[in-house]
């Protein structure tokens, strides 16, 4: 029998990206001469999962279970091997406030001023008739960006230029229960991410969206955005992002397989840590198969030696 399976799918909002993920893995492991099957993830179907006995899962899942630990927790318990971070870091990345915080704690990386509240404080500010957010403005200034701690892809991100405007920022925000709303600096620049392979950095792709920001719609459904690898900000910039990008997959604990990290840096090109995708985009069009040719692997290469580590 087959000993190694791509999880693909899942329940998350990234679910159609997964599959395209994961197939593309699924392929490019065969041209590298590894058998591997794929298996669509239901967390409702753990058992049926765990009991076809495969020793080796590829993940390719993004968002939910399959980037918050979980899946990497259920393997840990049933014994499997598993590409990419362990449980730990992946469930610290997936809070934007937590790596944050770690990462200002254990390295000289910047990252962007924030203030937060919970969802629960939020709403009962929202709820009081003579609420401002005056205290918030003088901590990180306008214009601000107002965003879930804990969601991807943009969602519920907003760009706030004018204090009226943060009422409905928060209301977007406060996606569940136990969200937290982080009222973070505006860094008007350049976006950039560094494809990052056993903790080492691969090299920087610099994004440049047509939009305000790196919003959903330029994610997902317009074709302008721009990718430039190397960036247009010269070498010795790139190679202090990548050495900065190391910093912080070391403090975060994110030495194994692929991660990308994002930055934004401003216009003096001060770079600061903005996030860590623990389960990044491995579809045909994603940035990090687009880094890491340049930087020598062609893809079944890259994903034989993602496998290679998975423990
Ligand atoms: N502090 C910030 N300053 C400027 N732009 C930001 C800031 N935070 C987020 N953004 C913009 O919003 C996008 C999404 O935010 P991010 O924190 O990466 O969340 P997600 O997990 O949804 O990708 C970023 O790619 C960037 O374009
Ligand atoms: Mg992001």
């Amino acid at each position: 029998m087959t000993e190694t399976v791509v999880l693909l799918g899942g329940e998350s909002e990234e679910r159609e990206i997964s599959i395209q993920s994961g197939r593309n893995i699924a392929e490019a492991l065969k041209t590298a001469g590894i058998e591997a099957d794929v298996y669509d993830w239901d967390p409702s179907r753990m058992q049926d999962f765990l009991g076809k006995g495969y020793r080796r899962v590829f993940i390719a899942l993004h968002g939910g279970s399959g980037e918050n630990g979980t899946v990497q927790a259920m393997l840990d318990l049933a014994g499997v091997a598993y590409t990419g971070v362990r449980m730990r870091a992946a469930s610290i990345c997936m809070d934007k406030l937590l790596s944050k915080t770690i990462v200002s704690k254990r390295t000289d990386v910047p990252v962007p001023g924030c203030v937060t509240l919970g969802v629960r404080e939020a709403r009962e500010m929202l709820s009081r008739a003579d609420h401002d957010w005056r205290e918030v403005i003088e901590a990180v200034g306008l214009p601000m960006i107002v965003k879930p701690a804990r969601n991807g892809s943009s969602v519920g991100v907003t760009l706030v230029e004018r204090a009226s405007e943060i009422d409905g920022a928060v209301r977007a925000a406060c996606l569940s229960d136990d969200e937290i709303v982080m009222f973070e600096q505006y860094i008007r620049g350049h976006e950039l991410t560094v494809a990052m392979l056993n903790g080492k950095a691969l090299g920087v792709c610099q994004i440049i969206p047509k939009n305000k920001f790196y919003d959903y719609d330029a994610k997902y459904n317009r074709d302008d955005t721009e990718y430039l690898t190397p960036s247009s900000l010269g070498e010795a910039f790139d190679r202090e992002l990548c050495a900065r990008a190391e910093k912080v997959a070391c403090a975060l604990d994110c030495m194994s397989g692929v991660v990308r990290i994002d930055f934004l840096a401003d216009e003096s090109l001060e770079s600061y840590f903005l996030e860590v995708n623990t389960v990044p985009g491995m579809t045909s069009h994603s940035l990090v198969p687009k880094i890491a040719r340049y930087a020598g692997y062609e893809f079944p290469e890259l994903c034989r030696m993602i496998l290679e580590m998975a423990h």
